[in-house]
């Protein structure tokens, strides 16, 4: 892993596909533990979760269901207010057990977002995953229940995380050089 240049930027290379490996494996074994009667949904949030949702997946080994969705972010109607909405969800989550499976958890708000969202939709229960959480920039008052690895305020690209779109595609992951 060397020195990459995406548009105006350079990344170094950060954390490598070995060590996200292991902290899935972790995530994974901790589910399989606290959630195998539960029959949830997990609810892949794209587009940045789509290898993540895919490595963790492949480790849960009971009785799930999988959907993907995305956030759509609207004016609310007070001024400062920003609704956030999931879209894509072709299921009733109404009674369900969700478990939310997102790549990085930054300011929370998307999350927060994403919660109310679900409690409108009458969910049974929702449990958080990420497999990135800044936790100096996160203002969020609720819990996250499943935690990969705790990061710097750094911007990272790679495995689903893209800088302007590009990156995403990068097994390992690369942070910015300032
Ligand atoms: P939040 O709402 O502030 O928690 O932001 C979460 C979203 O911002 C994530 O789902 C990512 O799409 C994006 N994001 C946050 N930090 C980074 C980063 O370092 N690189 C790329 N995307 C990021
Ligand atoms: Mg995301």
């Amino acid at each position: 892993m060397s020195v990459i240049q995406i548009l105006d930027k350079k990344f170094e290379p950060y954390i490598s596909y070995n060590e996200i490996e292991l902290a899935i494996d972790k995530m994974a074994k901790k589910i399989n533990d606290e959630l195998k009667d539960d029959l949830p949904v997990f609810l892949m949030i794209l587009n940045g979760s789509f290898m993540f949702g895919a490595d963790l997946m492949k480790r849960i080994d009971f009785p799930c269901e999988v959907s993907f969705v995305k956030v759509a972010s609207y004016a609310g109607t007070k001024s400062t207010e920003e609704v956030k909405e999931l879209i894509g969800l072709n299921e009733d989550l109404k009674g369900r057990n969700v478990v939310i499976v997102e790549d990085i958890i930054d300011s929370g708000l998307t999350i927060d977002g994403i919660l109310k969202d679900l409690k409108n939709k009458g969910v049974k229960s929702v449990k958080i995953s990420t497999l990135l959480l800044k936790p100096k920039a996160f203002k969020g008052s609720y819990d996250i229940d499943y935690v990969g690895m705790e990061i710097p305020n750094d911007f990272i690209v790679g495995y689903g995380l893209d800088y302007n779109q590009l990156g995403r595609n990068l097994k390992d992951i690369y942070k910015i050089v300032e």
